[in-house]
């Protein structure tokens, strides 16, 4: 896709960080935006600053780990603008700490709100845009996570891992009908964006159990200090909108943001094909 004007995005977990510079830059571009959000404050952030953008957009309430919702953002964004031309599907969370310590309720929170979301916004926007038989494109934002793995964070890995091969499966099938669909999934590295602070703005229905001694844990605190920390000091957010729609100009399918976790991606693959055992002493 070359021309954005007029056209219509759709955004999820557009009120904050990566979303959020991907929302500007549609707008920036022309495009009519639609973000979905369960962050009540950050939307209304947003519509302050989209109104004094003079932007054409709407935003929506919506937990992206309920199909219903996602369906409702769908219904918002045709009962407005008829139809959609680009789907950011991008809300995630991030959950650190040792599987085998992890309460389950984190387990299903990471898995609905970073992988059942994502198939969530295909299984509801590719029907839409294959009716509207126009050039498409979906955005799925997994990370570099999904493409290398690590010791710090194993349901993370999981839920980008799934993202990446869900991504490149439905590509190969949209390419097979000839759909006018374009698919990308964004892999960046750490990012200065909100993400830190995902636990305040959890669904209900995986709210934390403080009585859980796992949240009086040493694992607990350490990871959300990593976390912390490998936010705060990742890459500025500025040039992230502008990467990202460049790479649905030149319909590239891997959009990477950091050179230099390629050698970690290489030793991976290389470890694959050479049959060889993957050792923590890398990262040492
Ligand atoms: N920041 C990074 O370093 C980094 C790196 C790689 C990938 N990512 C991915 O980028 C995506 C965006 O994250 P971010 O870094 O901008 O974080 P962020 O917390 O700043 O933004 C995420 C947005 O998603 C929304 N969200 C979370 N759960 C939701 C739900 N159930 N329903 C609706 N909205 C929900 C949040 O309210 C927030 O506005 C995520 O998928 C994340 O995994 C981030």
């Amino acid at each position: 896709m070359k021309e954005f004007k007029d056209k219509v995005a759709v955004v999820t977990g557009g009120a904050n960080g990566i979303g959020h510079a991907l929302a500007q830059e549609a707008i920036k571009r022309g495009m009519k935006v639609v973000i979905g959000d369960i962050d009540r404050n950050g939307l209304e952030r947003i519509e302050k600053e989209f109104k004094e953008m003079d932007a054409d957009f709407m935003v929506s309430y919506i937990d992206v780990t309920e199909y219903s919702d996602m369906e409702k953002l769908a219904k918002n964004t045709l009962d407005r603008y008829g139809r959609v031309d680009i789907l950011f599907n991008n809300a995630g969370v991030v959950v650190p700490g040792p599987i085998w310590d992890l309460p389950l309720n984190e387990i299903n929170y990471i898995m609905y709100s970073n992988l059942f979301s994502i198939v969530y916004g295909l299984k509801v926007f590719i029907p839409i845009m294959e009716r509207q038989d126009t050039d498409c494109h979906i955005v799925n934002t997994a990370s570099v996570a999904g493409l290398l793995s690590s010791p710090g964070m194993p349901t993370y890995h999981m839920t980008k891992f799934g993202n990446v091969g869900l991504s490149e499966a439905v590509n190969f099938q949209l390419q097979e009908r000839g759909s006018k669909i374009k698919i990308s999934v964004f892999c960046p590295g750490f990012i200065q964006t909100d993400l830190h602070h995902c636990d305040e703005r959890r669904p209900e229905k995986f709210k934390i159990d403080w009585n859980d001694p796992y949240y009086q844990s040493d694992e607990y605190k350490e990871g959300l200090k990593r976390a912390h920390y490998v936010i705060t000091t990742g890459m500025p957010i500025d040039s992230i909108g502008m990467s990202v729609f460049q790479a649905i100009e030149d319909e590239q399918f891997y959009i990477l943001t950091h050179p230099q976790y390629l050698p970690v991606i290489e030793w991976r693959t290389k470890n694959i094909l050479e049959g060889k055992n993957p050792d923590i002493s890398f990262f040492k």
